[in-house]
């Protein structure tokens, strides 16, 4: 039945355009193979638009790493549904162009005719491939772009505005339009609902789009967002510079790091009634490094404690980055994954603030974050502002468009602090004059509790977003598998399509072997998830209040 009405529209839109084989006397699958082999030739919406590649691939199997690059590359990816994946070249100016793909699922029809376009992370310059597969498993015809450079580097900005533009925002707005005439000419029917979603750098984008073209998207998804991205990169390079004061030797080894987590998960975990490795609320928790200082006499070697300059140290990870006059720029850490927040300012400098200063704002090859960082740079580069980076406006635009934003951040994300989120929810609440019952209507924001950056983390953190898939042990394969309802993307889905709007998300840990190993509801902004007695690793022993 299902197959008889697939090849029905098959065969009927085989006739619409004069390029396309008649599907007559072939089945389905073998139609949609040809129509999308037939892409290069038939699918030419504009001058500015090559076609690199159109393939159909079945379910099952595996493709080829389409990157020279190996920070862009997939490894080993079996496909999940049976696609036609197209690669195409987009012009964006006359020095500039962003390499994108749009995989194309055969049964998008019968899903629901979506449109998602997805994000990226950091200074990339890479497709999101993971996230092409598994959205085309739910049906989405999913496109993904490389921001107008390959790789995961700032080199490409290096006196190219116009490569720096197509990474604040225009890749992605180029890319878009051209994913939706893509699905649009394979399947000859228009794309019935448009929807976005990334996670750190893709929730930048994120948020860029409902603040500025929110007519593209009805439904924009926004995880972890890098929107305070100038002070994020002088962040990292404060930390590192003036708060570590990284000389040698190291302020701390990797060893005394992990014991650092330890202590504060032992200080935190218990302030919401559960011994479970997850932090709840981290906004209660103050980590106090005093209660390990070595008394006179012990050392790490012999007591496992922290020096007087360490403790000063770590109590500083956690305050404020204060600019020039006092000007508040940036969260500092928060507590529960330092281990990862380790990454940013142990041993040598962060790559990512370097290559952002050096190539995108003050373009210095030989500028350091040793010789060359201090406030004033951090003032310079809010003043330069690269073609808006600073993603801070308020969602008046979006509002007025009807369109729906969430938005989520990991409690225990240590690289970007889930503080930012807290502050840009409640600076529209001031600045459009919403109580959050009137935001919700368009916004929502959830706080997702062990959740780390993007993926992996201790609690209930795979929500089916952006970024959860790939495979380790910590996201294995078989997570693809999970039912997709309650996630972010299918709580989005609802909300747009049957005005459903979601008061939690759904998350799971996840085991080694792919399986769940807990569930929790998160609770939507400002309401906290709250233990209520039970099984604590069960959805139903915890209410949001
Ligand atoms: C991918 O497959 C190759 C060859 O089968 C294997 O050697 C390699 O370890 C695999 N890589 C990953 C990340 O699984
Ligand atoms: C894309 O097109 C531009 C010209 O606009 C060209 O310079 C670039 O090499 C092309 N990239 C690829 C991957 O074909
Ligand atoms: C800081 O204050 C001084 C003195 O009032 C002023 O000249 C300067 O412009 C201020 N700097 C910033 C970044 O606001
Ligand atoms: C960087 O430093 C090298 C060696 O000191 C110098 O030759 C070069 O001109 C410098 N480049 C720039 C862009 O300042
Ligand atoms: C940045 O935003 C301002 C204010 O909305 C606007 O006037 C300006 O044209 C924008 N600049 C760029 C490079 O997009």
């Amino acid at each position: 039945m299902k197959l008889a009405r697939r090849y029905a529209i098959l065969g009927a839109l085989a006739t619409v355009g004069s390029s396309f084989v008649s599907a007559d006397n072939i089945n389905p699958s073998k139609a949609f193979s040809i129509r999308c082999s037939n892409l290069p030739k038939s699918f030419q919406p504009d001058q500015k638009t090559t076609v690199l590649l159109a393939e159909f691939l079945p379910k099952g199997s595996t493709i080829i790493n389409p990157s020279s690059l190996p920070e862009c590359a997939i490894t080993n990816t079996t496909i999940l549904a049976d696609i036609c994946r197209l690669r195409l070249n987009v012009t964006t100016s006359s020095t500039s162009s962003t390499v994108m793909e749009a995989w194309m699922p055969a049964d998008w029809s019968v899903k629901g005719r979506r449109f998602l376009m997805t994000g990226n992370g950091g200074l990339a310059g890479c497709i999101g491939f993971d996230d092409l597969n598994y959205y085309t498993s739910l049906g989405f015809a999913t496109a993904g772009h490389n921001n107008g450079h390959e790789g995961n580097t700032g080199l490409p900005f290096y006196n190219r505005p116009e490569v720096l533009k197509d990474y604040v925002f225009r890749a992605l707005l180029t890319a878009t339009h051209v994913g939706k005439k893509a699905a649009t000419h394979l399947y000859q029917q228009v794309v019935k609902n448009s929807y976005y979603i990334g996670c750190s750098t893709g929730g930048r984008q994120g948020l860029k789009a409902a603040q500025d073209f929110p007519e593209e998207f009805d439904g924009i998804i926004a995880g972890a967002p890098a929107h305070n991205w100038n002070n994020l990169m002088s962040a990292f390079a404060y930390y590192w510079k003036y708060v570590a004061n990284q000389q040698n030797p190291l302020v701390m080894t990797a060893d005394q790091w992990v014991a650092w987590r330890d202590e504060v998960i032992h200080q935190c975990d218990t302030i919401d009634g559960v011994a479970d490795l997850v932090i709840e609320d981290p906004r209660k928790c103050r980590p106090r490094p005093e209660a390990r200082l070595c008394a006179p006499g012990q050392t790490w070697n012999s007591n496992k404690c922290f020096t007087s300059y360490q403790v000063t140290f770590l109590r500083k990870l956690y305050e404020p980055f204060y600019g020039n006059n006092g000007t508040w720029l940036y969260p500092g850490f928060a507590p529960g994954d330092e281990t990862i927040t380790s990454f940013w300012i142990q041993a040598a400098p962060p790559q990512l603030p370097i290559d952002w200063y050096r190539y995108a704002v003050l373009s210095d090859p030989n500028w350091t974050i040793e010789k060359d960082f201090d406030l004033d740079t951090a003032d310079y580069n809010n003043a330069v502002d690269a073609f808006n980076i600073s993603t801070y406006k308020d969602l008046s635009k979006l509002k007025a468009s009807g369109h729906k934003l969430i938005q989520y951040h990991g409690l225990a994300d240590g690289s970007l602090t889930y503080e930012g989120s807290d502050l840009y929810y409640e600076s529209n609440v001031r600045r459009l004059g919403l109580p959050s019952a009137q935001m919700d209507k368009f916004y929502r924001y959830f706080p997702i509790s062990g959740l780390s950056h993007c993926a992996t983390g201790k609690g209930a953190w795979f929500i089916g977003a952006a970024n959860q898939f790939f495979n380790s042990p910590a996201s294995p394969a078989g997570i693809t598998g999970f039912d997709p309802a309650g996630g972010v993307v299918m709580s989005m889905v609802k909300w747009v399509e049957e005005g459903i709007a979601p008061e939690t998300i759904l998350g799971r840990g996840v085991g080694a072997d792919g399986k769940a190993t807990s569930t929790k509801d998160h609770c939507k902004y400002p309401k906290k998830s709250t233990y209520v007695g039970g099984d604590a690793s069960k959805r139903t022993s915890w209410r949001c209040l």
